[in-house]
């Protein structure tokens, strides 16, 4: 049984979506920014709004913390488990913490609750996609790219056991029994 993508958001509505989000974020002037992507799956949408971020006149600090509550698995294992952490002191900085996706929450609560923790001023979180109806921790983004149906999406940074981060859009993995045809 071969696989295939059903693309879910493309690269154009993708592209216009990130730039919303850096506008919405640039209004706001945040006084000394810290943008900490959480990897993997946020590396891709990070790139692409700093880069949109850069456009907007916002000059930020951008650190990088890899967390897991997935493992190999497509199902959160529920435990946050800090891989590599930021080496910046966030203490009267405001955070902007962005991910690929919020789904239980417990990842992005985590991250929030270290931040507040370590003295960040404020923490806020952007999303590109929000599984709604998914939380199991209390945690919600102020801003979000697109609200996403209760699939496992793989693609701009996002991954099924490894495989599909390079897709340059969002797709849900369809097995084909056709041969993909
Ligand atoms: P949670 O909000 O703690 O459940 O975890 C969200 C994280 O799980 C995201 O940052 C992704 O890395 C991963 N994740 C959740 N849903 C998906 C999916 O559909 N595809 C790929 N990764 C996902
Ligand atoms: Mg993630």
């Amino acid at each position: 049984m071969t696989q295939r993508i059903e693309v879910l958001f493309s690269e154009e509505v993708i592209a216009e979506t990130v730039r919303t989000l850096a506008h919405a974020i640039a209004a706001r002037q945040p006084k000394d920014l810290l943008v900490v992507a959480i990897l993997k799956g946020s590396f891709m949408f990070a790139a692409d709004l700093l880069r949109a971020l850069h456009r907007e006149g916002v000059v930020p600090g951008v650190e990088f913390m890899m967390l897991s509550s997935y493992g190999a698995a497509t199902v959160s294992s529920g435990t946050v488990r800090i891989i590599r952490d930021i080496d910046t002191d966030v203490s009267g900085r405001a955070v902007l913490l962005v991910d690929d996706i919020l789904e239980s929450g417990r990842t992005l609560a985590f991250a929030k609750r270290l931040m507040t923790e370590r003295g960040a001023r404020s923490v806020e979180i952007a999303v590109l996609l929000d599984k709604t109806g998914k939380r199991q921790a209390p945690c919600e983004a102020d801003h979000v790219g697109f609200v996403c149906p209760d699939k496992f999406v793989v693609g701009y940074g996002m991954d099924a056991a490894h495989q599909w981060r390079q897709l340059p859009f969002v797709g849900v993995v369809v097995d084909a029994a056709d041969g993909g045809r």
